[in-house]
């Protein structure tokens, strides 16, 4: 920055120096006449002064080059830098933060609010220094031929740089308004698009195009009103420009009657005045620039002080081996006030498989994700090998849990980064991958797709069913061998048949690692070491499926509608 700034102050100075030609030659071609100096001289020296104006617009626009090549790509790499602080910063922060923000507000804060700052930073701040050399060499100048003169011409400046400013205030506020009119269309077309089946099941078209065209209309008056603005801006420009230009010829004429200046003050002043007007108008345009940038850091600071509410322990760990307990733990959701979990107690030793069965909205999802610690619990403990999980380290801790979440997400990418995707590139290796899926029972599936291991899923990609995608999910989770496998549900879109042949070869795979299963169905649960029957946060039952048979209760009943069901279909 310290250079650009004084490229523009070399800049400037050339630019200011050029003028005084304008003068010379003016006043000499007076002095041709009255002299009769011969036209070849004449020429000759028309031609120098004209190369020595040349020569400074050239040196003049060399060092605006430097100028912007040196505080415009300043601007750019605080803005990449600030760009990937936010970025690294929104991957620290908690699942509870992303409940409490929206996507939109959380991209808009990288894209525009930094947009707006780089603005600050780049432009503004060139602005600033220009109008501030060239208004102190281009005014030592102008004062040096006539005060008075200098200061009638200047008095149209200051009315211009003020109307500016409120007509960029007005501008910018209409335009954000456009901004958010447009977001709005976007998130209606693109709920359009990936709910388009739903839309045309209930034959919802209709009311989806007058939908789209009242937001398009809002937009249409919104950019009207907009344009209005922006069109009176520069005819405006034009008229006070216009106005300076016509004091000067008006004033400077009076001055050359009486023989105080020349012609040549006159045309010089002309150019001084033209110049100066764009500078000095700028600075209304980057006060508001400036009123903007601060609204944006502001915005942008907001996120960059949260602090995660989770936070992880530095202290080194113990590879970690699979030993889970439950004590008392009770959990209340801080945004909804729902209390998932209450007073729940359990053990899970290592390498042993846990089932827990419940209704939907028992709690059971809340429990893996207190496991991998998404949230903390709010009393009670969980211990992982008999340490507290809020002291071991995040990193160690998720390292070592395969995670097969209820709400599968596949990323927009091949099928073999979407299951590699818990390990690092360096070590895939196209085995492991393989057998990942042939033990999420995926791969005969896999190979009937044409571009097989390399088909596109994901958004733009093909559409798997939903028990495919859980499968895909399944050998994510699995691939990475981890210590504690946690299976969310994942199973409930698989039909009973390939149900049992992912949990046979589960079984092989989870093999000395603790595994923890979660269904609201007997059959994925039944060959569990032990089960538990959650209901309303509170376990009900517990027991192997022999053991809770016999009990007669809760288990018991749901196993029987289930039986029955299955014959029903
Ligand atoms: N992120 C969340 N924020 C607030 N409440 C939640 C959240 N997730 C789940 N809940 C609530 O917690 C309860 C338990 O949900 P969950 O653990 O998902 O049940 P399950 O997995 O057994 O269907 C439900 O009443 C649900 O509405
Ligand atoms: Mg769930």
């Amino acid at each position: 920055m310290l250079l650009g700034v004084l490229f523009v102050g070399i800049s400037n100075y050339f630019a200011v120096t050029a003028v005084p030609y304008i003068r010379l030659t003016i006043d000499y071609l007076k002095t041709v006449k009255e002299q009769g100096i011969s036209t070849e001289e004449s020429y000759h020296q028309l031609l120098i002064y004209g190369l020595y104006m040349l020569g400074y617009a050239l040196l003049s626009g060399f060092f605006l080059f430097l100028m912007r090549q040196t505080i415009i790509v300043m601007s750019r790499l605080i803005e990449y830098d600030l760009k990937n602080e936010m970025y690294a910063h929104y991957q620290k922060l908690d699942t509870a933060f992303y409940k409490r923000n929206n996507t939109g507000d959380m991209m808009n804060r990288i894209s525009e609010d930094v947009g707006r700052v780089r603005m600050y930073i780049g432009p503004a701040i060139m602005y600033i220094f220009n109008t501030s050399f060239l208004f102190m060499f281009t005014i030592t100048e102008m004062i040096s031929v006539d005060i008075k003169l200098t200061l009638f011409v200047l008095i149209p400046l200051p009315l211009l740089a003020v109307s500016i400013y409120y007509v960029s205030n007005t501008i910018n506020k209409k335009s954000t308004k456009v901004q958010e009119q447009l977001s709005g269309i976007t998130t209606h077309t693109q709920e359009a698009f990936s709910g388009i089946r739903v839309l045309k099941a209930f034959g919802r078209e209709s009311k989806s195009i007058t939908d789209f065209e009242k937001q398009s209309n809002s937009y249409k008056n919104l950019t009207m009103g907009l344009i209005k603005v922006e069109s009176l801006f520069q005819p405006f420009m034009i008229l006070l420009i216009g106005l300076s230009t016509l004091f000067t010829i008006y004033i400077g004429g009076m001055q050359a009657i009486e023989g105080k200046i020349t012609y040549g003050n006159i045309a010089e002043f002309i150019v001084y005045v033209n110049r100066l007007t764009w500078p000095i108008a700028s600075l209304g345009w980057v006060t508001s620039l400036i009123q903007r940038a601060a609204a944006s850091q502001t915005r942008i600071n907001e996120f960059l002080h949260t602090t995660p509410e989770i936070i992880s322990q530095t202290a080194p760990t113990e590879a970690i081996k699979g030993d889970i307990e439950f004590k008392n733990v009770t959990f209340v959701y801080p945004d909804s006030g729902i209390k998932a979990l209450s007073n729940v107690s359990f053990t899970l030793p290592k390498g042993k498989t846990l089932a827990i069965l419940g209704r939907t909205g028992s709690g059971k999802s809340t429990l893996a994700n207190l496991i991998c610690r998404l949230y903390d619990v709010d009393s009670g403990e969980i211990l992982i090998d008999g340490k507290n999980i809020k002291n071991i380290p995040i990193a160690a801790l998720r390292s070592q849990i395969g995670y097969a979440p209820q709400e599968v997400i596949l990323f927009s990418d091949t099928i073999t980064h979407n299951i590699a995707f818990s390990i690092d590139e360096e070590i895939q290796k196209e085995d492991t991958i393989i057998q990942a899926a042939k033990d999420a029972a995926i791969y005969a599936n896999i190979m009937s797709f044409k571009d097989q291991f390399e088909t596109i899923v994901g958004e733009r990609g093909i559409t798997l069913s939903g028990g495919q995608k859980q499968r895909i999910s399944i050998a994510r989770a699995i691939i990475k061998q981890p210590q504690i496998m946690i299976f969310d549900d994942c199973l409930s879109a698989v039909d009973t048949e390939t149900e049992e042949e992912i949990l046979s070869n589960l079984k092989k795979v989870m093999r000395g690692k603790t595994s923890l299963i979660i269904s609201h169905r007997i059959s994925t649960v039944k060959n569990s070491d032990n089960i538990i029957v959650i209901d309303k946060g509170e376990i009900v039952e517990t027991g192997s499926h022999q053991q809770l048979i016999e009990k007669q209760g809760a288990y018991f009943e749901l196993h029987k509608m289930q039986l029955l069901e299955e014959e029903v279909r």
